[in-house]
């Protein structure tokens, strides 16, 4: 089956799919995105997401494309266009297209907004939970306002791809102060050596993930201790267990972070829970 693009208001064929090479998004990473998980038909944290990506855009001062009702129902027609029963759909919306000059365009000019929707292959996420995943640690070079979701990524597809070189999934960046951050496109999580659950407290720091937000209200609901509080490599090193989460890989353990096996390698319990909560919920 051949995929299909909405883009500026048309549904195309994916492969023919194409904006300006005067789009802001192209030039200077002016533009912002949204990745919704799809499972078993479903679209997870439909609102949250959508709330995330308002904020986004009010942040960097780009307009709305179209209202919020508008845009879900696109987001639901590129899905059923394409098919996707367990996968993302991904929306970006850019500052448009103009004359390149970095102080913004006229106020005319229109934003541009491209949904896609893709399966993904189901049993190798599931693999990849049963089995968890490597980590490495990477210097924290990304700008201040990560908590924004812009396409800006540079140093993010810079250190995933130096993490998959060194044969690990995801890489934690980590502070001037020695702290982790987050992951390249997902939070990071700890059990801590005291059994308390910890993540990072919301920031400019890190991307405000929705599935944080979603594993947290289980979590609160378990009455598990928890601790928005950051921690060290060494400590994650020394943790109970510790895992990622993003709409693409809920609660996915990670079993060893720079070489150094976590717990006994395999994923532990209250990773497994609150993955089997949040993906039941
Ligand atoms: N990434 N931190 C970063 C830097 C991310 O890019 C993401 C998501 C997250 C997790 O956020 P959420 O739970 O809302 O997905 C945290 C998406 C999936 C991506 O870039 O594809």
């Amino acid at each position: 089956m051949s995929r299909v693009a909405y883009v500026n208001g048309v549904y195309v064929p994916l492969r023919s799919a194409s904006v300006s090479i005067m789009d802001r998004g192209f030039q200077f990473a002016d533009s912002i995105y949204e990745v919704w998980a799809i499972r078993g038909g479903r679209l997870f944290d439909t609102e949250a997401h959508m709330t995330r990506l308002q904020r986004s855009l009010a942040e960097l001062r780009i307009m709305q494309p179209m209202n919020q009702a508008a845009l879900m129902a696109v987001i639901r027609e590129t899905i059923r266009r394409n098919r996707v029963t367990d996968g993302i759909g991904y929306v970006q919306i850019s500052r448009g297209a103009a004359n390149r000059d970095h102080v913004f365009p006229a106020v005319s000019t229109k934003p541009t907004l491209i949904v896609t929707a893709k399966n993904l292959d189901r049993a190798a996420i599931a693999r990849r939970a049963a089995a968890g995943i490597k980590v490495t640690s990477a210097p924290e070079t990304r700008w201040a306002r990560r908590d924004i979701k812009s396409v800006n990524l540079l140093p993010n597809v810079l250190a995933r791809q130096e993490a998959k070189e060194k044969g690990a999934f995801e890489a934690w960046f980590v502070d001037e102060d020695g702290l982790v951050t987050e992951g390249t496109s997902s939070n990071a999580w700890i059990v801590d050596a005291n059994g308390v659950l910890r993540t990072r407290a919301l920031s400019h720091d890190i991307l405000h993930g929705v599935t944080r937000g979603a594993i947290l209200n289980v979590a609160r609901k378990r009455q598990m201790k928890i601790e928005e509080r950051p921690f060290t490599i060494e400590e994650a090193q020394a943790a109970r267990e510790a895992f990622i989460t993003a709409a693409s890989n809920a609660a996915t353990a990670v079993v060893e972070i720079d070489g150094v096996r976590i717990g006994d390698g395999r994923p532990g319990p209250v990773t497994e829970a609150l993955r089997a909560a949040y993906l039941g919920a």
